[in-house]
């Protein structure tokens, strides 16, 4: 009974010696048997009734056989049990339909003013008065003098790339670890990224390596045009130190700061270093327009020929007439008017996930081989995404098992980024490690889950996560 009182589900599961399921127990089974004329010190063995077969599943199920599991034997949970039958994890209904996720979004209240002011006014397309309120807003929230509203980030780091005159075979570098919008941009102006790999703390570009390409590429004269540095997961990357190798050799860095929005470094916002920066409104990031994203600078020629570009580069001319090739890249102003109610409240949704690090922090604070990733120095990430480092020489589970266990409690968790040099696509590129000895980037890859993150989980669902993944590495 004290069993079962503790336990989440209400359940208590029954095992021989040997960790083999023999059967189930319910508060309900116990009180049938006490009016049997059972006591309470009579072993489990002996009770009276017939005992119920108990509901189980290979652990490996997926959610469509739970979910009809759950359905048909109309019970309160299914025992997941491995190839001997021994239990190892249980779906409980009331979780099972309480689908815990990674990121979604988080509305506050005055999104659907701005947008239900752009419908009455009309202005649902094209431009509109939302669109210069979002990028004013923006231009101040990351501490830049210009800011443009799109139609996505990656479209952000494209025209970052052509208003810096990146041309075919030109070399770009980039992060190795990140996600492939990094790079795509690169593929299409036909130029070449060059992979460079994280550093171990703060797992974002590695000055070291950077450091060593630079004074390679500069001895066989092959410098790159530019330099994309990403802040993954929502924490700097040392921007600093990066700036200053870059500016050594007349590089500009643009900043892929898609999910960094509202992080700091040295007190200046995230994305206020590159001479260009690149944000992204998509549904999982920190602020959302449903899709979307900016390109920020302080250099207002850059802004000025990137809106050409968004717009399909139309000549100042009365007709429609063309020079370039450009681009439909601008943000509706029905999407920024969500941006205008989203970029309000910014500090509190970067307030909630770091704070939603922290539990995560103080909830596994006690087992050895659990650690995340580092702030880089005299800075505060968004922590956008908090992601569990898994040290093998202490945790027997693998990421995607634990990723799978998860997902059968109705968790969602999914594996760090693949980095760029493992990618297919990326086979021939250039790469550049952070040392002779290590690759940081892919023996995170190897060791990373991504937990779920979002603004809007409050701190009972969050222990619910928590908790989950403290049992299944307890029984791993
Ligand atoms: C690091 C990184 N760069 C670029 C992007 C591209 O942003 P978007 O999806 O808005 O094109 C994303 C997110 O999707 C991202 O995580």
């Amino acid at each position: 009974m004290n069993l079962i009182e503790q336990a989440p589900a209400k359940i208590c599961i029954v095992t021989d010696e040997g960790g083999v399921l023999q059967r189930t127990l319910t508060d309900g089974d116990i009180r049938r048997a006490l009016l049997s004329g059972d006591s309470l010190d009579m072993l489990i063995t002996h009770m009276s009734g017939t005992p119920k077969t108990p509901v189980i599943a290979p652990v490996d199920a997926s959610r469509d056989v739970l979910k009809a599991l759950l359905h048909t034997e109309q019970v309160r949970a299914i025992v997941l049990v491995d190839g001997e039958n021994r239990p190892v994890g249980l779906v409980d209904k009331n979780q099972f339909e309480n689908l815990v996720l990674l990121s979604p979004p988080h509305m506050g209240e005055t999104e659907a003013t701005f947008v239900a002011q752009a419908f009455s006014e009309n202005w649902v397309a094209p431009a509109g008065p939302n669109i210069a309120a979002f990028e004013a807003v923006l231009a101040k929230t990351t501490g830049r003098k210009h800011a443009l509203a799109l139609s996505s980030g990656t479209a952000a780091l494209h025209l970052a790339l052509r208003v810096l005159n990146v041309k075919p075979h030109d070399r770009v570098y980039v992060s190795n670890l990140t996600f492939i919008a990094s790079l795509q941009p690169v593929y299409y102006e036909q130029a070449v990224p060059v992979l460079i790999d994280s550093e171990p703390d703060t797992w974002n570009m590695s000055p070291l390596a950077l450091k060593r390409r630079l004074e390679k590429d500069a001895a066989a004269d092959t410098l790159p045009t530019a330099i994309i540095v990403v802040h993954i997961y929502g924490q700097s990357a040392n921007i600093a130190a990066l700036c200053a190798l870059a500016d050594l050799y007349g590089i500009p860095v643009i900043e892929d700061a898609a999910e960094s929005l509202g992080a700091t470094y040295q007190n200046m916002p995230s994305g206020s270093h590159g001479v260009l920066a690149a944000y992204s409104f998509n549904g999982n990031k920190i602020i959302t327009t449903a899709g979307g994203g900016a390109l920020v600078s302080d250099d207002a020629a850059l802004i000025a020929r990137a809106q050409m570009l968004s717009t399909q580069g139309r000549d100042p001319a009365e007709h429609y007439q063309h020079s370039t090739v450009a681009y439909n890249y601008r943000m509706s102003n029905i999407l920024a008017g969500i941006g205008r109610g989203q970029v309000a409240i910014l500090p509190e949704r970067v307030a909630a996930r770091r704070e939603v690090f922290q539990r995560y922090q103080n909830g596994f604070a006690d087992i050895a081989g659990l650690s995340f990733q580092a702030d880089s120095a005299g800075s505060k990430g968004s922590r956008w995404l908090t992601v569990l480092n898994l040290d093998p020489d202490h945790i027997d589970i693998h990421p995607y098992q634990l990723i799978r266990r998860l997902r059968s409690q109705n968790i969602e968790a999914r594996a760090g980024w693949k980095p760029m040099n493992m990618q297919p696509l990326c086979a021939d590129l250039d790469f550049e490690p952070h040392s002779a000895k290590e690759t940081v980037s892919s023996a995170l890859f190897l060791r990373t889950i991504c937990l779920p993150s979002g603004s809007s989980m409050l701190p009972d669902i969050q222990d619910r996560v928590i908790n989950s993944i403290r049992s299944i590495l307890k029984g791993s």
